[in-house]
């Protein structure tokens, strides 16, 4: 007897606890009469105080709205199944503040990904890498402060990013620009973040499309002269970004009272000059691209001569446009300067722009080149003169008096001369190889020091302080082992 009774305890005890533990199951699984609304493909559980969001998702479902609810984490088995025509997934306010790496794997066809009104604090490297045929992205109110260089990377559909309201300090300038920028982006709103420098000549340099679509209003920007250059620029322009929030373009005073201005007044506050596009300068022979830099992305160009002289494939000109609307101009005279139009029409938008180009009389002689070759001569003269100088004066000592210390002379008065030559060099990496190649003064080894550093070096430094975490890793390793470049590191 007393078996049988402990046999209906223990019953008894599992019962109650499969029944407590009940709701919370349900909570898990889709139930589409009391948690959710399925409408064929739709299912929207908005509303419903979730923590989880539902399993055993009909793998038909397009569109999934989990908002308003209380899920915290976008676990990696949030769904358990592939959902291949999921292409809107709905999130927002929710209290996310954390999202796997793997939360998308099962969700690659996402075309609409809203996240906003979260508490998400940093966006980690290559979490959002599956959502390759991602559309619209939304982040905006959330507490980002962090967001990795790769952070982004893959999301090769992307048009609209949406990242306002949050401690955002750096500009992500990766978006735009560089070879991992989104290609097909035409909306990024960094709008009350925390931004204070802008990278404005990147900026400028972005073809209109981004501009217009490039949101940056109410940020802690630090007022200067370039910025509200900027500003008047893109107002000219009429690009979006700068007219639709005209109110809220304000920037911090640098001054000790820490004074917030509107950017557009900053010519009154701090005597900024007024703005005015340049022209486009060319010389006698050159061939000139002139860019006709519209708002939209896809527009038909036609071009327009200074006689007003219209440019068609048909009529033989100097000028033909180009497969992506810019107009080339080939062996420029004097005679071509003057305003070239540009008229860019689409289904939503005509624009007209002009270019004003101006022509020197007179070639430009590879400016850069006979400069290169000139500085690569003198520095050449240069050695074999002091080396003359050593052979003719120092010489004799080695055969007379002490032998050593003069040899240790002899390099030092190289080192002090080679350096005397280099200080104009920015750059410290040649700066340290010239010192290395030091011992064998060989014009021709300095030859082509010039003529690697002095095209781009800056450049190349730049690029690889731009580059990604991931990337920057390698960089590392690469420097290190070039630094140690004598001695050969086993890994
Ligand atoms: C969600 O929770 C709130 C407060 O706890 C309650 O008032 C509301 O009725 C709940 N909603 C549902 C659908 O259970
Ligand atoms: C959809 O899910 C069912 C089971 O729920 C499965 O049998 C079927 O193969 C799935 N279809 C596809 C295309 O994955
Ligand atoms: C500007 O940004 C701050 C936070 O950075 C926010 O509180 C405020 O509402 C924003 N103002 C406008 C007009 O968007
Ligand atoms: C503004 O600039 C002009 C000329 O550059 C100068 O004469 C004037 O004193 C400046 N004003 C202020 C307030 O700096
Ligand atoms: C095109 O112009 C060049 C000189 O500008 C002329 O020599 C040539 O005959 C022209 N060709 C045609 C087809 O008009
Ligand atoms: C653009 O101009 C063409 C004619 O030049 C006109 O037919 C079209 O409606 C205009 N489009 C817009 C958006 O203004
Ligand atoms: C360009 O210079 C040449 C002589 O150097 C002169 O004959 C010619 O008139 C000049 N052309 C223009 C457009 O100034």
């Amino acid at each position: 007897m007393p078996p049988s009774i402990n046999w209906c305890i223990r019953w008894a005890v599992c019962l109650s606890c499969i029944l407590a533990l009940i709701p919370k199951i349900r909570g898990s699984t889709l139930n589409c009469h009391k948690m959710c609304i399925c409408a064929s493909n739709i299912v929207s559980c908005s509303k419903m105080n979730l923590t989880m969001i539902p399993s055993d998702l009909p793998n038909y479902t397009a569109v999934l709205d989990i908002s308003f609810n209380e899920i915290t984490g976008l676990r990696a088995q949030w769904t358990k199944h592939k959902l291949p025509n999921l292409h809107n997934l709905l999130l927002s306010h929710n209290g996310l503040s954390f999202i796997s790496s793997e939360a998308f794997i099962f969700v690659k066809q996402l075309r609409y990904l809203d996240l906003s009104s979260n508490v998400l604090r940093q966006l980690d490297e290559f979490i959002f890498e599956p959502l390759i045929h991602l559309e619209v992205l939304l982040l905006y109110n959330n507490h980002i402060s962090q967001i990795d260089r790769t952070a982004f990377l893959g999301l090769g559909s992307l048009q609209k990013l949406y990242l306002s309201q949050n401690l955002v300090s750096r500009f992500p300038l990766e978006l735009v620009k560089d070879k991992n920028r989104l290609d097909k982006l035409s909306l990024l709103d960094l709008s009350s973040n925390r931004i204070k420098v802008l990278p404005i000549q990147d900026l400028q340099a972005l073809p209109a499309y981004i501009k217009n679509g490039l949101y940056f209003h109410n940020n802690t920007l630090i007022c200067d002269c370039e910025l509200y250059s900027l500003m008047a620029h893109w107002n000219i322009r009429r690009l979006n970004s700068a007219l639709d929030f005209k109110d809220d373009h304000t920037c911090v005073h640098p001054g000790p009272d820490k004074r917030v201005l509107r950017l557009y007044e900053l010519n009154i506050h701090m005597n900024c000059s007024t703005f005015k596009e340049t022209d486009r300068e060319a010389y006698l022979e050159q061939t000139l691209i002139l860019d006709c830099d519209t708002r939209h992305r896809e527009m038909s160009k036609t071009w327009m001569l200074p006689g007003n002289v219209v440019v068609s494939p048909g009529n033989n000109l100097s000028a033909v446009v180009l497969p992506d609307g810019d107009l080339e101009l080939k062996t420029i005279r004097p005679e071509d300067s003057g305003v070239y139009t540009c008229f860019a029409v689409s289904e939503y938008l005509n624009e007209t722009l002009y270019v004003v180009v101006k022509v020197h009389n007179f070639t430009l002689n590879g400016n850069g080149d006979t400069l290169n070759t000139a500085y690569t001569t003198l520095v050449g003269c240069l050695a074999s003169v002091v080396l003359v100088l050593i052979y003719l004066y120092l010489t004799p000592c080695r055969c007379f008096c002490c032998p050593d210390k003069s040899k240790n002379h002899h390099e030092d008065s190289i080192h002090s001369s080679m350096l005397s030559v280099t200080p104009t060099h920015e750059d410290m990496a040649t700066k340290a190889e010239l010192n290395r190649h030091v011992a064998f003064i060989d014009p021709k080894d300095l030859q082509g020091q010039n003529g690697k550093v002095n095209p781009n070096g800056d450049e190349e430094v730049d690029e690889e302080a731009m580059q990604g975490k991931g990337k920057r890793k390698k960089s590392v390793a690469d420097s290190i082992s070039s630094v140690f470049s004598d001695t050969p590191i086993v890994v």
